[in-house]
């Protein structure tokens, strides 16, 4: 049986105040559509606010330090995200993976972290261009998939999202057989990795996602859902991929 849909808005470092009004639109878009699951991570300073604004609307963090406290200038803790009123996190993007060279032993370590706090947490791998064309993106994503992944690991809290790092921001997607390739073999790393219940783990995919591309990657076999950047930022481009969403 598929997987319910999932599409989850990544804000990156977008959005004041006055975006609010973007995330209460995709909340009454997403209530309208009660077959998929629908979220927004916003920057951690409007996580209160929007959660506040939006009862019942799952709004998420976009990275969580993997200590419960201490001596770590400018993070913030699973407690703290959990406590402004995140529910889940994106962990191990690959703007992160590049900017603050996060490993995947410390991402693994954040989405253990993300999970004692009660949160989900969405695990982000993904191959560069010189890899893909290499021929190395299945080796290098499932041995990502492998060393990040947490201890525990259940489908109640763990969502994987495949984004090619070549496809982010670009508005270049891959070839839907390349999708369903590399869904696969992510699908398969998690079955060796949990046994049972790895087939619930839902896998999104991610990179230049919009209303026009969404029902055809939405229709590859094991994507579960979307990583959306740039198109979630407002509730006219992350509409359409909400309703493909509901249609696929
Ligand atoms: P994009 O970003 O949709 O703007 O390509 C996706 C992501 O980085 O999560």
């Amino acid at each position: 049986m598929a997987n319910r849909k999932y599409i989850v808005g990544n804000w990156k470092m977008n959005g004041l105040r006055e975006n609010l009004g973007d995330i209460a639109d995709i909340a009454a878009i997403a209530a309208g559509h009660d077959g998929v699951d629908v979220g927004i991570c916003t920057p951690a300073t409007l996580i209160a606010a929007a959660v506040q604004a939006n009862p019942g609307f799952a709004i998420g963090a976009q990275d969580c330090h993997f200590a419960e406290s201490g001596a770590h200038t400018g993070c913030l803790s699973a407690a703290m995200l959990k406590e402004a009123g995140a529910t889940y996190s994106i962990l191990g993007h690959s703007e992160r993976r590049a900017d603050q060279q996060e490993g995947d032993t410390e991402i693994k370590g954040k989405a253990e972290a993300v999970h004692a706090a009660g949160m989900g947490a969405i695990i982000c791998v993904g191959e560069t261009e010189e890899e893909r064309d290499a021929c190395q993106a299945i080796e290098v994503v499932t041995v990502q998939l492998a060393n990040s992944f947490p201890d525990g690991a259940s489908a109640d809290w763990l969502t994987i999202a495949y984004e090619p790092v070549w496809a982010i921001g670009t508005g270049r997607v891959p070839a839907a057989s390349d999708v369903e390739e590399m869904h696969a073999a992510v699908r398969a790393k998690l079955g060796e990795l949990m046994g049972h219940g790895s087939e619930e783990v839902r896998i999104l995919y991610g990179g230049s996602m919009n209303g026009d591309n969404a029902a055809e990657l939405l229709a590859v076999p094991n994507v579960d859902g979307g990583l959306v950047g740039g198109a979630s930022l407002t509730a006219a481009k992350f509409g359409p991929i909400i309703e493909a969403a509901s249609a696929a």
